[in-house]
């Protein structure tokens, strides 16, 4: 379907100006993929400016915006503060978001309209509990996730966003979905933006996350609908990353 290959590492609450120059390095010869990276709102200005210099291939992005762009909000991040200091793409609704902060697929949606009114590419993540896969409710919940975005932003969104689907028992378990499970999990997604918009079903990337690691990306990769990656773990470890954006690379070249 010719849709290129991303790569995204979200630091989580982790990283520092080393980790920063680590990846200004290891990105700075163009990956021939698109490869995103989210470091700590502190460290967003620092990783921007170095990367400045990069191929357009290489953004930077905050893991987490607020819902209201200014105002009396102490220790919130907006989409547009995040802008001025040179990102270009947010996480929305991340699990952890979802489970530690109370987000709501509602919240999650006001979000992913913030990050587009200031021209932030947003990846919108998805993805059923345990519990919701061992009572075959997997597909509903991502589903109503979706759906919460789809209402309140209109069809249209389904071509300015990513979607990454993150099953909750696959996020810093060591037990990534298999191939067949994401794959399944993947098909199910861009079916259902089709239906609300056929042509951004096509182009929209899906994102796999939960466990990537440099084994396990060639195969999830030569899924059909698996178009990259949304790596934390694996992410702090330079030399782990880019095995897994090589594989990203190759996959997409067979
Ligand atoms: P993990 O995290 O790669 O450590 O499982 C993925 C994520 O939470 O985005």
């Amino acid at each position: 379907m010719g849709r290129r290959p991303l790569v995204a590492a979200n630091w989580k609450l982790n990283g520092s100006i080393g980790l920063c120059k680590q990846y200004a390095e290891k990105l700075s010869n163009a990956p021939q993929i698109d490869c995103w990276v989210f470091p700590s709102a502190v460290h967003v200005s620092t990783l921007a400016k170095m990367f400045k210099e990069s191929a357009a291939n290489v953004r930077v992005g905050v893991q987490n915006i607020y819902t209201e762009p200014t105002g009396a909000f102490t220790g919130e991040n907006s989409a547009e503060l995040a802008r001025d200091v040179g990102a270009t793409t947010a996480i929305v609704g991340h699990s952890e978001r979802r489970i530690h902060f109370m987000e709501s697929s509602q919240g999650v949606a006001h979000k992913t309209a913030q990050a587009l009114d200031a021209e932030l590419t947003p990846i919108i993540c998805v993805g059923e509990q345990l519990d919701d896969r061992d009572e075959g409710q997997a597909e509903e919940v991502v589903e109503e996730q979706l759906e919460a975005v789809n209402s309140h932003c209109s069809t249209a969104v389904w071509q300015h966003v990513t979607v990454a689907y993150e099953p909750v028992w696959a996020i810093g378990s060591g037990i990534a979905a298999t191939p067949e499970q994401a794959q399944e999990m993947h098909n199910r997604i861009r079916v259902m933006i089709k239906n609300w918009n056929e042509p951004a079903s096509k182009a929209i990337r899906l994102l796999y996350g939960g466990s990537v690691n440099s084994r396990n990306a060639g195969e999830l990769i030569s899924q059909p609908d698996i178009d990259g990656f949304l790596v934390g773990g694996a992410s702090l470890d330079i030399d782990s990353f880019g095995d897994i954006v090589e594989q990203a690379r190759i996959g997409d070249a067979l």
